[in-house]
């Protein structure tokens, strides 16, 4: 049976879609590894027909599906069968939809950039995380490497008792260039900044995700 990881946030824009992406590709090459999109936006499948222009010159398989959000469980035994990790691109919105992605988790990620608003409106997220009973962990995204905003999102997270990871993707265009090419940071600039912060979140993630 393969690993559930659905990367779960209502707020749209905070990052789900990059999530998924990037740690689908940087998985890739020592994994069994499906993405599953249930946003209607589809932005995965465009991410995956970028990446099988680009596959040729770099980045190894992965099978990204979509599937309507009352059939996620369906999908995902499907994709459990011959794959080793499953990750979830949940909805935004669809109440319904993403409980559904959440109750099938081994492991619920949400990401989070560290702003007041973005911190209020993952309340609900991380409440249905908690109703499932599903194991989570916010991933802060976005994130600048110190300052007055971050320490309060930290400090306000650990009084809500929502575990944060210490590894944090920051804000690096980086992440948005390598998914237009259809591809993950750690294959475009595997040197680079962006890719080391992937490489320390999978590290972090090991009891899930296993040791490379
Ligand atoms: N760490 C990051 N650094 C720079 N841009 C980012 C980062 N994470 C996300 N983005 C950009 O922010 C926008 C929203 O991200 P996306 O992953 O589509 O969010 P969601 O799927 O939650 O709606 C996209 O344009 C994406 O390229
Ligand atoms: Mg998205």
């Amino acid at each position: 049976m393969a690993i559930v990881v659905t990367v779960a946030q209502q707020k749209g824009g905070a990052g789900k879609t990059t999530l998924v992406a990037q740690l689908a590709a940087a998985l890739a090459p020592t994994r069994r590894v499906a993405a599953l999109d249930v946003d209607p936006q589809a932005s995965l499948m465009r991410w995956q027909a970028a990446r099988k222009a680009a596959l040729q010159a770099a980045g190894a398989g992965l099978t990204v599906a979509e599937c309507a959000g009352w059939r996620v469980g369906t999908e995902i035994s499907r994709l459990s069968r011959d794959h080793d990790i499953v990750f979830i691109d949940s909805p935004p919105h669809a109440e319904t939809e993403a409980r559904l992605a959440v109750r099938a988790a081994d492991l619920v990620l949400v990401p989070l950039q560290p702003t007041p608003l973005d911190l209020w409106a993952t309340g609900p997220t991380l409440a249905l995380a908690e109703a499932e009973s599903r194991p989570v962990r916010v991933v802060l995204n976005r994130a600048p490497a110190r300052g007055r905003l971050l320490d309060s999102t930290r400090e306000e997270l650990a009084r809500s008792q929502a575990p944060v990871l210490a590894a944090a993707l920051g804000n690096r265009s980086a992440y948005a260039t390598s998914m237009q090419r259809g591809l993950g940071v750690t294959e475009s600039a595997p040197r680079g900044l962006a890719a080391e912060e992937v490489r320390a979140l999978i590290a972090e993630l090991a009891d899930w995700l296993g040791r490379p």
